[in-house]
């Protein structure tokens, strides 16, 4: 009954600490969630066999937002009244984390997201205030849209880019909004600024209006099911010029859509590499892979920072409440994560550097890491 369930769960309570996640299990971004998931778990079983916050233990407890920004809201919602967590880990995408923040903040529960990286997550664009219940522990958008410009203008050495955006995408915006501004700012010039939406598949006419106008680089800031079908479809059609893109690539469903052959001369912006000499990193690597076999990519290891960056907060906490982890998350300084070393600064973010990956034969290749 719902009376003998709640009285397990108050006698629990006092023993363990709920952490709600909210997480694109399924849907179009699948592979992200689960990712993120699997980073925070490997976390927090750490820090639980490590005796967890002052003698509780962390319990998971969560929702899958089915990549949509209504279920996304909904699932916020049964958190924070139904299970009353004190703190919401989630969302992946920008947009998604955006569909509950407005909730989070009127019920007053922190909300911790390891990965939306659009600005306007933790500052409301209409009033420039910081938003009091959000935090990441990722940078954002115009660092890594800028960079993606510079390393194109520098390095690549091209001059006219066509853009191709998900205009339903405030990440997807963001993204092209700054790239553009560094683009220009660098003496490029943007030939082409084309949208699509989610559900789109067959990009072959804006493709074709795009090499019309003869660029020498395509900047797609979006995620790895449209993106896989717009590099595999380009190349089909001949347009063999490089691309740029996001983290919003980083999946390896990406690689089984549009081959790795297709992915040649691609080059993105993304928050870690497990290639990189560490051993931080190699630990977390060998780590991972024990437990789920595949090299974790950069949702998994901004999931197991983002675990770290939790425990910190919640120990630093007055007590166990929204209120004062909130207050704990303000103050996170320098936890050393495999994504960077991490503090929560005034405006709720983190500065962390980026950085620049190559496709070669399907794998994401070290490149270059950029400062913040
Ligand atoms: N930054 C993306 C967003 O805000 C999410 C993402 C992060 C995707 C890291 C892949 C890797 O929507």
């Amino acid at each position: 009954s719902a009376c003998g369930t709640k009285s397990t769960g108050e006698k629990k309570s006092e023993d363990v600490i709920k952490i709600g996640v909210n997480l694109e299990l399924s849907g179009n971004v699948a592979s992200f969630g689960q990712s993120a998931l699997n980073g925070f778990t490997l976390a927090l079983d750490e820090i639980n066999a490590a005796g967890g916050i002052n003698g509780k233990k962390l319990e998971i407890i969560k929702y899958d937002n089915k990549s949509d920004n209504t279920e996304a809201a909904s699932v916020a919602t049964r958190l924070i009244t139904q299970d009353k967590v004190p703190i919401i880990f989630g969302a992946v995408t920008s947009g998604n984390t955006m569909a509950f923040i407005n909730i989070a903040e009127a019920n007053k529960v922190p909300v911790l997201t390891a990965t939306a990286t659009n600005p306007d997550v933790t500052v409301d664009p209409k009033t420039g205030k910081v938003r009091e219940y959000v935090f990441r522990t990722c940078f954002i958008d115009p660092f890594q849209g800028t960079a993606m410009a510079k390393f194109a203008t520098e390095e690549l050495k091209v001059k006219r880019a066509a853009i191709l955006k998900d205009n339903t995408s405030p990440y997807s915006v963001g993204l092209a909004k700054f790239f553009t501004e560094g683009f220009k700012a660098g003496g490029g010039e943007v030939v082409a600024d084309e949208n699509f939406t989610v559900n789109d598949q067959d990009f072959r006419s804006i493709l074709t209006k795009i090499k019309n106008l003869n660029p020498d680089f395509i900047y797609v800031p979006a995620y790895y099911e449209q993106v896989g079908q717009i590099v595999k479809q380009a190349r089909e059609m001949g347009i063999n010029v490089a691309f740029g893109g996001s983290d919003g690539w980083d999946s390896p469903k990406l690689i089984e859509i549009a081959g790795k052959d297709a992915l040649k001369n691609c080059y993105i912006t993304n928050h870690y590499s497990p290639d990189r000499d560490d051993p931080k990193v190699k630990e977390f690597v060998k780590k991972y892979k024990e437990k789920y076999g595949n090299v974790p990519d950069a949702l998994a290891a901004l999931g197991y920072d983002t675990g770290y960056v939790l425990a910190a907060a919640l120990k630093n906490a007055k007590e166990i409440t929204p209120e004062a982890i909130k207050d704990a998350l303000k103050n996170v300084k320098d936890v050393e994560g495999v994504t960077g070393k991490i503090s929560i600064d005034e405006q709720h973010n983190a500065k962390k550097g980026l950085v620049i990956l190559e496709f070669v034969d399907g794998k994401q290749t070290y490149k270059k890491f950029i400062e913040p």
